[in-house]
């Protein structure tokens, strides 16, 4: 038996809300159209929660369907991971209340803050919790209600984002399969492309400071276009380098899903032709660090991801931070 110890992902689920936002239902909301927003995103509708359906409700039923397929109890997670920038309170972490719903009674718990990069972030901290055997099981989360910090008076960002969740479950193996290789970046100094303005400790909330709007997402949208093409593209590079195979052994491309302009780009950039590359942003538009994680669950149940198919998942986000994955399921 190998001494090399591997973390590989057991168990995938997503959940994404029932109701549905056409490009159409923003027409009425927004000066804005059908034609430009598919035009210039690849996006036809999004899902939105219900009033009062928090992250950690979502992440729940991501949760559970993960360990079902993983056979994992609440007991045997050691550790749960959150990446999210839409938590249900600044205190206490979302992993925290996913803790309780879920009984996991021995799991050390924390978010990750690294926007859509989050559930990349997640999956490079369980690997090496796993690899230096301080954890077994992990469950790395993926979650996000944009929608709660979206200004729906806002054409130049309301059209792009959704809500959703999605889960998996990293445990120890000795087998010659799993995560092989993890990158992850950032850049603090371009921030202010991606924001939330205020509601931290910087600038509190008032009730004067609300009317202006800042306490919902700005976005600078053709300065961080052309880092997501440029980050996205250097990360997977950057993978494959680390893992030591070329873009032809890339079964299966999965990107952050921001833009159908952007994933495009990094595919023609990296040599990886459109057909090994998963896209889903027409159904649910970008749902920051759910994205990765709803994607990779619908191409292991729909049969896209096979046993042994080598697949490298790529992010970027704001902060900002980027950040790639290998792995061989
Ligand atoms: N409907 C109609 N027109 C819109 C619009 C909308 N929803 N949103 C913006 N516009 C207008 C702008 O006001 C602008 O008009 P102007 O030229 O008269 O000022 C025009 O469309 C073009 O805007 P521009 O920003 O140049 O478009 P773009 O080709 O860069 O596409 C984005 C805009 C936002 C789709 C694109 O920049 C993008 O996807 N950026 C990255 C966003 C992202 O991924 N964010 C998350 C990172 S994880």
């Amino acid at each position: 038996m190998s001494s090399m110890i591997n973390a590989a992902i057991t168990g995938t689920g997503s959940s994404t809300p029932k109701r549905v936002l056409t490009n159409f239902d923003l027409e009425k909301i927004v000066d804005t159209s059908d034609e430009w927003i598919t035009e210039r995103s690849g996006i036809k509708e999004r899902r939105i929660v219900e009033n009062g359906i928090a992250s950690s409700d979502l992440s729940l039923e991501a949760s559970k369907q993960a360990m079902e397929e993983a056979k994992v109890t609440p007991e045997q997670i050691d550790m749960i991971l959150v990446g999210t920038v839409t938590p249900d309170y600044l205190l206490p972490s979302t992993a925290c209340i996913l803790q309780d719903k879920l009984g996991a009674k021995n799991a050390g718990v924390m978010d990750i803050v690294a926007a859509c990069s989050g559930f990349i972030y997640g999956l490079s901290t369980a690997q090496a919790f796993i690899q230096s055997q301080q954890c077994k099981t992990i469950l790395v989360i993926g979650v996000e209600i944009l929608s709660s910090v979206t200004d729906w008076t806002d054409r130049n960002t309301c059209v792009l984002f959704g809500d959703g969740a999605g889960a998996a479950i990293v445990q120890d193996t000795n087998d010659d399969r799993g995560i092989l290789a993890t990158f992850l970046s950032g850049d603090g100094s371009l921030a202010n492309l991606l924001h939330i303005p205020i509601g931290g400790s910087k600038v509190p909330l008032t009730e004067d400071n609300i009317k202006e709007r800042k306490h919902f997402i700005r976005m600078q949208g053709s300065e961080v276009f052309k880092s997501a093409v440029r980050s996205m593209g250097d990360a997977t590079e950057r993978i494959l380098k680390l893992g030591g195979i070329t873009s032809e052994q890339v079964d299966l491309l999965i990107p952050h899903q921001a833009n159908i302009r952007i994933i495009e780009a990094t595919a023609r950039r990296v040599k990886i032709p459109m057909d090994r590359v998963f896209v889903n942003i027409q159904k649910y538009g970008n749902t920051s660090s759910a994205s990765i994680p709803i994607a990779l669950d619908e191409a292991r149940k729909s049969g896209v991801i096979k046993p042994g198919s080598m697949v490298a998942l790529v992010a970027f986000g704001g902060g900002f931070t980027w950040g790639s994955a290998l792995v061989k399921f």
